[in-house]
């Protein structure tokens, strides 16, 4: 996407691979500035404090630091030593697990000393794979929202959560993505970005919406079930962590009660996402994908900047309170009307029986 004119994107390799120069999205939406990683300690440390963040973003860095690591040392036992490393920073974003094992299965058959070349190849692919298809969803959305313009005749609104836009992937993002292509095409649209406690992605949603003239409208989390009773919100699409292969989809916290005011009021509920982001060996998301949960720092402090713009944390609770920060949570199958992938719009179920040879050679 462009920022101020110039197009951008959320990583890239610089130095013939040397390091990775990324936007530090704790920063935003009050400072845009990069920052270079030059060893994968540090990219392990830009996932776990979400400088960089975002299930198909965090995958990508994940590529970049095996490749980082296999520069350090390729021999196998420190390589997978930091490949295990990396791949459990965070636990729900099955991107991460996904690309850190496609490194592995191109690096492991070759000689060590092969296998920087190959590391630096593979993740460049993995990255401009991930812009492809963040492309592809967006193609494959957009046609959703003409649609309901085409019956409604009035901008659509569109309710989105947390942040599945281009800062969450390489370029385009998820859920963003047909909306971004909608806009576009012309059609008439408004979005509704829920500001996303405790770490507000959805302010990061709004910058981005911003830079890209898309109209939309800040709302607190709580406020989307009113906005559906009263008929503005004309379809809900959000991204996704991990997808199980009957289609219950784990996001961000909070996704799951945007659903169930969706089903209660007729409101088509969609999921944007890359096939990365389907796990194939899971099955029912509510018992079996693992949720990461945050430090309580989060939920009791906040961070921003006051009016002159200087960084400020303010203390919302006393640090001693106990508090829960659970960081996503899975919504059922049943509450998904499709899910919009690179290969096409699937109703759940149907994406199970599209794959299932797929899935039966994992079995
Ligand atoms: O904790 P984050 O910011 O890394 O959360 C992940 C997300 O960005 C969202 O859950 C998003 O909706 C899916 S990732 C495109």
């Amino acid at each position: 996407m462009k920022i101020n004119g110039i197009p951008t994107r959320t990583i890239r390799a610089i130095d013939n691979g040397a390091a990775v120069e990324i936007i530090d999205q704790t920063l935003l939406p009050y400072r845009f500035e990069k920052r270079v990683l030059s060893d994968w300690r540090d990219c392990v440390e830009a996932i776990s404090v979400m400088r960089v963040r975002g299930a198909p973003l965090i995958g990508v860095t994940g590529a970049w630091a095996v490749a980082l690591a296999v520069r350090e040392n390729p021999e196998n036992e420190p390589l997978l030593k930091a490949a295990e490393t990396i791949q459990n920073v965070r636990p729900t974003a099955v991107n991460l697990q996904w690309a850190v094992q496609k490194m592995l299965a191109t690096l492991l058959p070759r000689e060590p000393s092969l296998r920087l070349e190959a590391a630096l190849k593979c993740a460049a692919e993995i990255t401009q794979a991930d812009v492809e298809t963040c492309r592809a969803i967006g193609e494959a959305g957009a046609g959703l929202i003409s649609e309901l313009y085409s019956k409604l005749r009035r901008p659509v609104n569109v309710l989105t959560h947390c942040n599945a836009g281009w800062l969450a992937t390489v370029d385009y993002g998820t859920a963003l993505a047909p909306i971004y292509a909608a806009f576009e095409r012309g059609t008439p649209l408004h979005v509704w970005v829920g500001e996303t406690r405790p770490r507000n992605q959805g302010l990061l949603t709004a910058w981005e919406l911003e830079q890209q003239g898309v109209p939309h409208t800040i709302i607190v989390d709580n406020a989307g079930g009113q906005l559906m009773q009263h008929g503005d919100v004309d379809v809900v699409i959000v991204g996704a962590d991990r997808i199980t292969r009957r289609g219950d989809v784990a996001n961000k916290i909070g996704t799951y009660l945007k659903a169930l005011a969706a089903a209660d009021n007729d409101v088509p509920f969609y999921v944007a996402a890359p096939f990365s982001t389907i796990d194939w060996n899971l099955n029912d998301g509510k018992r079996e994908i693992p949720i990461e949960n945050r430090s309580s720092d989060e939920v009791l402090s906040i961070r921003g900047v006051d009016r002159s713009g200087a960084d400020i944390t303010v203390q919302l609770a006393s640090a001693r309170e106990a508090a829960a920060n659970p960081a996503f949570d899975v919504t059922h199958n049943r509450f998904i009307k499709g899910i919009i992938t690179e290969r096409g719009v699937f109703a759940p179920t149907e994406l199970c029986l599209a794959y299932q040879d797929v899935i039966e050679s994992m079995q």
